[in-house]
């Protein structure tokens, strides 16, 4: 396994796969790819540590910065399958299992116009050992990022790589023991179940399994193991962090895996997710818990029921009255939105008795009566002075779905006819210069859309009257 340096493109990435735990150094070449992008200089670091700076980054990226790496003076991790533009200083750190990039610095000759490497093969340069060492650190690195985007690029990753069969046979050459998930799993659960454990060993444990239950079959495992009731346990811990990576956990291990969901409902993981959220607690444990909260409900009707009985839909409102929640606002109406959406898309088509089914669960289940009942609608509306692009469609969307309901509220709020306003000139510009730079039904020109139907909505009645 080697360095495939071609001339005119290079990725370096890494990847750990389903089965085994792997590494891949691979370079590939893109198809598309221009001559800027290059591979000038890879060199490992071993004990190099100026790179605190790039593993934590609270708040997620644009999705659109997720393609293109964009350099600067500092090491930046590389993520797998982002493209490397030509002349940039890259390396691998064994510390944390990340590519790095940075921009050359001009006058530090030392090295830099070296040609890129022969291709040496990864196993003379390294040792499994540290291999393996990067690999375990190898996730720390992308906690953050969204579950979403997290989940599209394990996909990506997964479709550019070797198959996992030709994987292994490479790792058998280099003498690394390909050990099964459900072993790997096993020693991360009984790392965290020791009480020999510190707290950050713990916290170190509960990442590591977080990567694995994304996988159906490992969240299956989870519950095998014992894992899942653990973790259930825990959401009532009284340190924060085993409560908030806990709940990572869970909610991970949930997502879009039903068998997990109704075990979990069963083990009694709803109320103890309430509990949590109820709580005083800092803003990242509720953050994750939140998101175990919309990994349970969602496509689950029966939990999605018993959360309006026992008042979550309160308990999310009370959100807005506390302090430095704000980046919580946006998840709480984007889960509320999805939900109400769920139930009405189920509406649209009703040709199978499977459907019919279904749409008799979610008749008992009133949440988009009992938001407007409860008085969410100028709370959302609120949300439109929010900066971020992303924040705006979801509460723009929001709004839309709620103007049947709240249209006589909206319309007394004078302050959401000039935002709107002001939101309709910011977005025709930005969307004139999408236009300009050729793109036609672009992301500006959608939210100008969406901003242009909330206000003709949200007008016309006014008329109407
Ligand atoms: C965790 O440890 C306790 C006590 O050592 C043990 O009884 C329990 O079975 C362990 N749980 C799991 C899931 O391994
Ligand atoms: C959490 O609550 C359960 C009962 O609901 C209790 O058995 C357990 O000891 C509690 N755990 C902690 C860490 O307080
Ligand atoms: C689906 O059924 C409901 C009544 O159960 C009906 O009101 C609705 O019009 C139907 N929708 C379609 C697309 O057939
Ligand atoms: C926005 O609306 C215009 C006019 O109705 C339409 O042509 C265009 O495709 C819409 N843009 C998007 C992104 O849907
Ligand atoms: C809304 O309707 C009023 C009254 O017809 C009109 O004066 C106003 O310009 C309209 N506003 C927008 C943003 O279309």
């Amino acid at each position: 396994m080697g360095f495939h340096t071609s001339s005119r493109c290079v990725i370096i990435s890494m990847t750990i796969s389903t089965f085994i735990l792997a590494a891949i150094f691979s370079c590939i070449a893109l198809s598309h790819a221009s001559p800027e992008y290059a591979l000038t200089i890879v060199e490992d670091v071993g004990d190099d540590s100026n790179l605190e700076a790039v593993v934590e980054n609270e708040e997620m990226q644009d999705p659109e910065d997720q393609e293109i790496f964009y350099p600067t003076r500092e090491w930046q991790v590389v993520k797998p399958g982002q493209a490397v533009p030509a002349g940039l200083h890259i390396r691998l750190n064994l510390q944390t299992g990340s590519n790095e990039a940075k921009l050359l610095e001009e006058d530090n000759g030392r090295n830099h116009h070296k040609q890129v490497h022969k291709s040496t093969s990864v196993s003379d340069r390294y040792t499994a050992e540290e291999l393996k060492e990067a690999l375990a650190k190898f996730k720390e690195g992308n906690e953050n990022v969204n579950p979403t985007e997290e989940t599209d690029y394990k996909q990506e990753i997964k479709r550019r790589f070797k198959p996992i069969g030709e994987l292994k046979k490479e790792f058998e050459q280099m003498n690394i023991k390909v050990e099964t998930d459900f072993e790997i799993m096993t020693k991360i659960i009984n790392r965290f179940n020791t009480s020999l454990s510190t707290v950050a060993e713990k916290v170190n444990a509960l990442y590591d399994l977080e990567y694995y239950v994304h996988q159906v079959d490992n969240a299956q495992n989870l519950l095998k193991l014992g894992g899942l009731q653990l973790l259930i346990n825990h959401l009532n811990s009284t340190e924060p962090l085993l409560v908030e990576h806990s709940a990572f956990v869970i909610g991970s291990a949930l997502a879009s895996n039903p068998k997990v969901q109704v075990e979990a409902y069963e083990a009694g993981a709803l109320q103890k997710l309430l509990m949590v959220l109820a709580a005083e607690k800092p803003v990242s444990v509720k953050k994750k818990t939140l998101y175990a909260l919309s990994s349970m409900l969602r496509q689950f009707p029966y939990a999605q029921q018993q959360f309006m009985k026992l008042g979550g839909l309160q308990i999310l409102k009370d959100f807005f009255r506390g302090k430095n929640a704000e980046s919580l606002y946006v998840r709480v109406v984007t889960l509320l939105y999805d939900l109400v959406m769920e139930k009405m898309l189920l509406y649209k088509d009703n040709n199978t008795q499977q459907i019919q089914e279904k749409q008799e669960q979610y008749k008992k289940i009133q949440l988009l009566e009992a938001i407007i009942e409860q008085g969410w609608c100028p709370i959302i509306s609120d949300l439109l002075r929010l900066p971020e692009n992303d924040a705006r469609e979801k509460v723009l969307k929001s709004i839309s779905l709620l103007m049947p309901s709240c249209r006589a509220e909206f319309q007394k709020d004078l302050n959401l006819q000039t935002i709107l306003d002001s939101l309709r000139k910011e977005y025709e510009d930005l969307d004139a210069d999408e236009k300009k730079s050729g793109e036609q039904d672009g992301y500006f020109n959608e939210l100008l859309n969406l901003t242009n139907s909330v206000i003709t909505n949200l007008n016309e009645s006014l008329n109407g009257k």
